[in-house]
Order: structure tokens, then sequence, then C-alpha cells
């Protein structure tokens, strides 16, 4: 499958795609949060295909909620709350269109998921939320389900454009995990 993908450039798609597989040989099932219209699950998707692996994708299907002060930057003004609006029947199509397995969909602002919304286990979890409390309440969702070995991704950690991503993930703190963090 092609690396098509406007929301993430081709080096981190290709970044993305090599950890999925390497997270293939880990217990567990794959998890996105903040999905917009599933070019990076399509790929998710495609990597797991005949694994025996769910792909879990989780959006507001509003676009992106309000912005606290930690996410204000010159360089941001593009991201205005709103933004991204895709409907869950759309991203749907998109892998019957493309004769993947439909992943599990969950529409929700990530502030009100529980545990009970997560696979019991990840295995391999990319974070794309764009604000601070976005990656907060994602890390805190995925952290206690991550299992040892996997791999856990948070896009937009570079991005001057989005600082409230490196705030939320510098106070997290990424040391004595027991599994991998990777920051893009
Ligand atoms: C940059 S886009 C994701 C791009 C996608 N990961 C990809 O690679 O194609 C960010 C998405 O996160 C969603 N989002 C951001 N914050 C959210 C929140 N707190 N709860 C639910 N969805 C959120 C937005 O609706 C938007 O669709």
């Amino acid at each position: 499958m092609s690396w098509k993908n406007d929301q993430v450039t081709k080096k981190e798609t290709e970044k993305i795609i090599d950890l999925a597989k390497k997270a293939l040989g880990v217990e567990g099932d794959f998890v996105e949060f903040g999905c917009y219209k599933g070019d990076t699950s399509l790929l998710l998707a495609d990597v797991l295909r005949g694994s025996g692996k769910r792909l879990w994708v989780y959006d507001s299907f509003e676009g992106l909620p309000e912005k606290s002060v930690f996410d204000e930057s010159v360089l941001g003004q593009d991201f205005r709350s709103g933004e991204l609006f895709v409907t869950k029947r759309e991203v749907k199509e998109r892998f019957l269109r493309a004769g993947l397995p439909v992943p599990m969909i969950k529409k929700a602002w990530f502030s009100d998921l529980t545990a009970s919304d997560l696979p019991e286990k990840i295995a391999f979890a990319f974070l794309d939320g764009d604000f601070y409390e976005s990656i907060k309440d994602s890390l805190k969702l995925v952290e206690q389900e991550m299992a040892e070995g996997g791999f856990l991704i948070v896009h937009d950690y570079t991005n001057n454009a989005l600082p409230g991503v490196r705030k939320a993930v510098d106070e997290w703190g990424m040391n004595g995990r027991k599994f991998a963090v990777i920051l893009l």
C-alpha cells in the first residue's frame, strides 16, 4: 500500500509502518488516538492484515477541540477548534472501499473515554491529537494498557506549531517505561 498521507510526512510514515511491523510480535492490539480521515489508520490496517490483531481508532468526529493556553503559537494559527472535521461514516467507507477490515471506530472526546473503551493490551499506540489536553488524556488512557516491549508513538512532539504536545509528553515523563516511546 502506498504511503499517501497528508497528515504525516513520508519519513514519519515509514517510521510508523516500520514500528507497526515490529509490534506484530508484541502481545495486544493497535490503537490510534486522533484518526481524522483515516490516512494512517488505513496503513496500520494493512500492516495488521491476517495478524489476528485488531485496530481501534478514536476521534471526536467533531474536529479539534478548543486550544488550551499551552497550545498557543504564532505558527499554529491554522489549528482551530472544529478544524479537521470528518464523519465516522466517511472513515468507515474508506476502509470498505480499500477492502480492509473496518476497525473499532469510537466517536468520543478522549477525556470521556475510560479503560473499558480500550483493548485489554496494546502493542502499538499512535497518539495524534495535536493539543496539550488531547495528548495528556490519551497518554493517561494508554499507559496502563501498554504491553511490555510495545511501541507508543507521539506525533508532533517536534512541531513548533503545536507546543502543547511537547509539554504534555514532558510532564508525563518517558523514563522507566516498559515500552518504547517514540517522539515524531
Ligand atoms: C492531526 S489529526 C489526526 C491525523 C491522523 N492521525 C492521520 O495520521 O491521518 C487530529 C485528530 O485528532 C482529533 N482530536 C484532537 N483532539 C481530540 C480530543 N481531545 N478528543 C477526540 N478527538 C480529538 C481531531 O478531531 C482530529 O481528527
